[in-house]
């Protein structure tokens, strides 16, 4: 397999366990300050993304490269309010999806065909995550008052239950 094809597949596969390791800590907050609602919707995400970390490092596997797990950077835990952390979320997914992209291209461009349908789900699942993140942005602009968004947040697993 491509070296530099190894080399992003096992910052992808890393990657997405700091992104879950950012939704735990995005999670956390929530709990803290009183929005359970948003805390269970993003410990959902944060275990979606460790699934995705181990379907990076099983392809690296059945490909016949051990996996390597690096250390995960500390994520950001203070936050000023609940639309701060959907803009945060949208951050995070599309940066996701600018490096999977990158996987891909390297895919594509050391002719490794035996990954590309691999990537390819991944670019597809980007688009959804992408989409979920617009959603979540839309909802959190438009409860403005601490009523509002009490009610989101009873409602938040509900609403999203389609996106994510
Ligand atoms: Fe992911
Ligand atoms: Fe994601």
């Amino acid at each position: 397999m491509n070296e530099s094809l190894i080399t992003a597949l096992q910052e992808q596969a890393n990657y997405e366990l700091f992104a879950a390791h950012s939704y735990d800590a995005i999670a956390y907050w929530c709990e803290a300050n009183d929005y359970h609602g948003f805390a269970s919707f993003f410990f959902d995400q944060a275990e979606e993304e460790r699934e995705h970390s181990k379907k990076f490092f099983t392809h690296l596997m059945d490909r016949g490269i051990d996996p390597i797990l690096t250390e995960i950077g500390k994520p950001q835990a203070e936050f000023e309010s609940i639309p701060e952390l959907a803009l945060k979320a949208r951050t995070m997914e599309k940066s996701n999806t600018d490096q999977i992209i990158g996987c891909y291209q390297i895919a594509r461009d050391t002719s490794e065909i035996r990954s590309i349908p691999f990537l390819l789900e991944f670019v597809e699942e980007q688009v959804e995550e992408e989409s979920w993140t617009a959603k979540l942005i839309t909802l959190t602009d438009r409860a403005q008052c601490a009523g509002a968004l009490y009610t989101l947040d009873r409602h938040i697993m509900q609403e999203m239950s389609d996106e994510s």
